[in-house]
C-alpha cells in the first residue's frame, strides 16, 4: 500500500482529495434540502404545489417555465426605432451643456419654472434603464410652501445631530470646503424639491410581489437623466442624501414603507450673486482607461 501510495502522485494527495469530496457532498445534500423546502413553501402557486410533488428533478426545468410567472407580459418583440444617427457634434454639445450643471445652495425663492417643465424632466428620468424593466421609482415633487417647512424642519433636526454626533470628524472636515452646515435653507427656498424614492419591490397587475432588482442603480441612472433634463431646461439643482431622514419623509408623504428615501433634490433658479465652491473635474485621463 506504501509503495503504492509513494508511487502516484495523485494518491499522494488523497486526504484532500477525500476531504473535498465530503465537502461536495455536504453542499449538495444541503442543496437538496434547500429546494425541497422552497418547493413545500408557501411562495409556491398552490396548484403547481400537488404537480410539482409528482416531477423528477428531469422536469424541474419545465416546472420552472409553467409556474414562475415573469412579472412582465411575454409579449412579441417589437421593431426597434433607431433614434438620431450617430452624430459626433450631439455629444460635445451634450458635454457643453452638462459641464454647466453645479450644485447650488441658495436659490430664489420668487422665481418659479412652470410645473410643466418639471412634468417632462420627470418624463426624461422616466425613461431610464432599470432592472428587468421594474422601473422602481417614485419622484414626488413638492411645491406647497407648508410641506417644505415640515421638511426642512425633519431634515434640519437630524443634520444638526449627523454634524455634531453621527458624522465622523474627518467627513465634517471634508464638507468644510464646501461651507454645508445643519441649516438648510435652500429647502424652503427652492420652489421645487423632488424627493426620489427607491422602491425595493412592487406589486404585479395579478397582485403578486414583485422583485425590483438593483432598484437603488435603477433609480440612481433615473435621476443623472433627471439632472441632465433639468440642466437642458435651465434649471438649478441640488442632489442631497439627508442621513437619518428616511422614514420621517416618507411618513410625512403618506408614501408606502417599499418605497426609501434615495435623495432630495432642490430645483429652481439661483440667486443673482449665486457663489459655489471652486472645483476642479477629473481630466478625460484620468477618468477613461482604453482597451
Ligand atoms: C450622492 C450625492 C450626495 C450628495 N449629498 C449632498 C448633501 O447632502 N448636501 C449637499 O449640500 N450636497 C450634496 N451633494 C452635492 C455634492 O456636494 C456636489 O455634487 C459636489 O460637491 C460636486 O459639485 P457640483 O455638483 O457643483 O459639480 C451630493 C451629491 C451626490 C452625488
Amino acid at each position: 500500500m506504501d509503495a503504492l501510495l509513494n508511487g502516484s502522485k495523485l494518491l499522494g494527495h488523497w486526504p484532500s482529495i477525500l476531504g473535498g469530496l465530503i465537502i461536495g457532498l455536504i453542499i449538495k445534500y444541503f442543496t437538496f434540502l434547500r429546494t425541497k423546502k422552497l418547493r413545500s413553501s408557501k411562495k409556491l402557486p398552490v396548484d403547481g404545489k400537488e404537480q410539482i410533488q409528482g416531477l423528477s428533478n428531469k422536469s424541474s426545468t419545465e416546472y420552472k417555465k409553467n409556474y414562475w410567472k415573469p412579472a412582465l407580459a411575454e409579449k412579441p418583440f417589437v421593431p426597434f426605432v433607431p433614434g438620431n444617427d450617430l452624430n459626433p457634434n450631439g455629444a460635445r454639445h451634450f458635454y457643453e451643456l452638462v459641464r454647466g450643471r453645479r450644485s447650488i445652495r441658495t436659490f430664489n425663492a420668487l422665481k418659479k419654472p412652470p410645473i410643466s417643465t418639471i412634468e417632462n424632466c420627470i418624463r426624461a428620468a422616466g425613461t431610464a434603464p432599470s432592472g428587468a424593466h421594474t422601473e422602481p421609482w417614485t419622484f414626488c415633487v413638492v411645491e406647497d410652501p407648508s410641506i417644505k417647512s415640515a421638511v426642512r424642519e425633519i431634515v434640519e433636526h437630524e443634520e444638526y445631530i449627523n454634524y455634531t454626533k453621527r458624522m465622523h470628524a474627518q467627513w465634517v472636515a471634508d464638507l468644510r470646503p464646501l461651507q454645508t452646515n445643519a441649516v438648510k435653507k435652500y429647502i424652503t427656498d427652492a420652489p421645487y424639491l423632488i424627493i426620489i424614492l427607491k422602491q425595493t419591490h412592487g406589486t404585479t397587475d395579478d397582485g403578486r410581489k414583485k422583485q425590483h432588482y438593483y432598484n437603488e442603480i435603477s433609480t440612481s441612472i433615473a435621476t443623472g437623466i433627471l439632472l441632465c433634463a433639468l440642466q437642458a431646461a435651465g434649471l438649478c439643482s441640488l442632489v442631497t442624501t439627508p442621513l437619518n431622514c428616511g422614514t420621517a419623509l416618507r411618513r410625512l408623504l403618506n408614501r408606502p414603507d417599499n418605497e426609501k428615501l434615495l435623495i432630495l433634490l432642490a430645483v429652481g433658479y439661483a440667486v443673482k450673486n449665486c457663489e459655489v465652491p471652486d472645483l476642479v473635474r477629473k481630466p478625460l485621463d484620468d477618468i477613461m482607461i482604453k482597451y
